[in-house]
């Protein structure tokens, strides 16, 4: 398991890692705790209350001059002409040039809102992806181990372009039309009692109509959405582990497994198409049956001269104007479906909390750096379990002097990595304390933490950017001349200077130049940067060859020098630097001695380490 495979472990758990372990964390929906939208909702536009105001203002002022229009028609028909036919220009002229003046008036207002409400939704969608990032990052390595990075970014792409959809194209459309009813309700109130009451009436059907739709639409849209995140995270997951799918031939089931989950997004999008058909074809009778009745209704009235024409003519224009939008609203109200549904999942994601907290009173560890090369570590009777499944540690006692290099052994799943992830705080122990220099971690800052405690593991990972980069990740600052020295002292220089640029060979575009070994050793000139006071190697010389042992030792002893050390290995020649070794079985420490006083004994240890030294001759 842990051999020197070209596929770092974490991929092969991601491969076994699909949606139907039932794990509440696998589901595509955090729990997300009521309210937590709504409180999201406001955060977001908390700090833009001004600019919403300015745009609802200039909405509000746009709308007042579009809907002049049909007014102008009535007072045109009922006014102008008569007066036109007793040769009077003027209302007509009146007429024709207040028309020209709303429209452009409307036009100008309709720029000013596009562009401010653009400004907004740009403004918070930005704030949302950084929050996502930031969050997502913050969030503690037990919650990555259970979310998955196809999840995550589903929430980042998916979820926030359903958002943008919204912002950008459905909303201001959503309360373009919300508002033009209210006006054009007031008008025809205002116009005609009676003819207002009918179209007013006729929003009690269209009213129940949207709100079904909505619901049913809703319920169809949560299920689409996690429909698409599970075609994404399956994609995501296979891609990500396209060498065990390769080295398994995983192909045929892979299709077969995304063939489903396409089939079961392609189905819920028809769902949605249908409620969305039934939506327009009864919101539409709705309205042609109001139409129908008020022409009815009001030709006879003008017929018998209790209601002008131009009353009915702008009556008749305001409700085209009231209906016409209708069939686009079912289309916004998807996408305010989709993005609300949306931004639940966010704000499930959101409000998770990281179950390794930062200290609220951090403390600094005791003296200088340069006086404490390496710091002493202490398990006071720790206890440690794993959200799923049972103790890993019952009950751990064990001091590590400042300065000193420990190996660590053991079988399968003994508990070494979970020993070294508790010194490097990837999680809290359940019960008791890790001390590093008598500070418990849980009250250690993560730069302090960080500069105290680094851990370098098998899979050695790479970001994209030059390799002189990726050895200054623990420390940003250090000049080139450092880092060359770096590299140096561990014995990387002559591959990283025969690469194509050197020290500024991009690893993603020659990415498959630098093999498994080679990455380790950057990983280790890396770490030899950062220069913590306690190192700790899992397995991180696994893919190192054979006939490079004595380079890689010499690189050991270089990193490890001064520094207290923990060196989890399987290969038995590393443990030979080691001032003491740790036997570790089921959780619990069987051995603990010099290399020395166990080989010479009668333990686990020294059978290891016979077998070994047959294997060598
Ligand atoms: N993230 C996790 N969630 C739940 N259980 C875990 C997790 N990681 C490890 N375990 C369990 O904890 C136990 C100890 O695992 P650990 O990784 O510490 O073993 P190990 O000694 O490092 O083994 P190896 O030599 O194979 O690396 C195992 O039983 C394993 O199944
Ligand atoms: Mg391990």
């Amino acid at each position: 398991m842990t051999a020197a495979t070209t596929a770092p472990a974490r991929e092969q758990e991601d491969d076994d890692r699909p949606e139907r372990t039932g794990d509440p964390f696998d589901r595509d929906v955090l729990p997300t705790p009521p309210g937590a939208t709504g409180a999201l909702l406001r955060s977001l536009l908390a700090p833009m209350r001004a600019r919403v105001a300015v745009t609802t203002l200039l909405l509000l002022l746009q709308q007042a001059a579009v809907q002049a229009g049909p007014l102008l028609v009535a007072y045109a028909i009922d006014r102008a002409v008569p007066a036109f036919r007793a040769d009077d220009h003027g209302p007509l002229i009146a007429v024709a040039v207040g028309y020209l003046l709303c429209a452009a008036a409307a036009g100008v207002l309709q720029y000013a809102f596009i562009t401010a409400s653009a400004r907004v939704s740009q403004d918070v969608l930005l704030d949302l992806r950084g929050r996502i990032f930031r969050h997502a990052q913050a969030l503690s390595i037990d919650f990555h181990e259970r979310y998955t990075s196809g999840r995550l970014i589903s929430r980042s792409t998916t979820d926030v372009e359903a958002l943008r959809e919204l912002l950008e194209e459905g909303l201001q459309e959503l309360v373009t039309v919300v508002l033009s009813a209210v006006y054009i309700s007031v008008l025809l109130l205002w116009l005609d009692l009676g003819l207002g009451a009918v179209a007013v009436a006729s929003f009690v059907p269209l009213y129940a109509m949207v709100r079904s739709y909505q619901r049913r639409a809703g319920r169809v849209y949560r299920k689409r959405s996690t429909a698409i995140a599970a075609v994404i995270v399956k994609f995501v997951e296979t891609m990500n582990g396209i060498r065990p799918v390769r080295a398994f031939r995983r192909e045929a089931a892979n299709d077969a497994d995304f063939r489903v989950l396409n089939r079961r997004h392609e189905r819920t999008n028809g769902d949605a198409l249908l409620e969305m058909a039934r939506y327009v074809v009864g919101s539409r009778v709705i309205a042609n049956t109001t139409v129908a009745l008020v022409v009815l209704w009001g030709a006879y009235r003008v017929a018998d001269a209790s209601l002008a024409l131009g009353v009915l003519a702008a009556a008749v224009l305001y409700l085209r104007r009231l209906y016409d939008p209708i069939d686009r609203l079912g289309m916004f109200l998807n996408s305010y479906q989709s993005a609300a549904a949306s931004l639940e999942k966010i704000a499930g994601l959101l409000a998770q909390t990281p179950s390794v907290p930062e200290p609220s009173a951090p403390r600094e560890l005791p003296g200088r750096r340069s006086e404490h090369p390496g710091r002493e570590v202490v398990f006071d009777a720790v206890r440690f379990a794993y959200r799923t499944g049972g103790e890993v540690l019952p009950r751990f006692d064990l001091t590590l002097p400042a300065g000193q290099t420990v190996a660590v052994v053991g079988s399968t799943g003994a508990g070494k990595s979970t020993l070294a992830k508790l010194v490097a705080r990837f999680y809290d122990p359940t019960d008791g304390r890790v001390l590093l220099d008598g500070v418990d971690l849980r009250e250690l800052a993560a730069p302090e933490l960080r500069r105290g405690v680094v851990m370098v593991t098998q899979e050695a990972f790479l970001f994209s950017g030059t390799v002189a980069e990726n050895i200054a990740l623990g420390r940003p600052d250090a000049t080139r001349a450092e880092i060359e020295q770096a590299a140096k002292e561990i014995g990387a220089h002559d591959f990283i200077a025969a690469l194509p640029d050197g020290y500024d060979t991009d690893v993603r575009k020659r990415g498959g130049r630098i093999s498994a070994g080679q990455r380790q050793l950057v990983a280790f000139a890396r770490a030899l940067l950062a220069d913590p006071a306690v190192l700790i190697l899992d397995e991180a010389t696994s893919s190192l060859d054979i006939p490079g042992e004595r380079a890689v030792q010499r690189a050991m002893a270089t990193v490890l020098r001064g520094r207290t050390a923990v060196v989890i290995a399987h290969r038995l020649s590393t443990v030979e630097i080691a001032d003491r070794v740790l036997v570790m079985e089921r959780g619990r420490i069987v051995e603990d001695g010099t290399p020395a006083e166990l080989i010479a004994g009668t333990g686990r240890f020294a059978d290891l380490h016979r077998a070994w030294r047959d294997s060598l001759a």
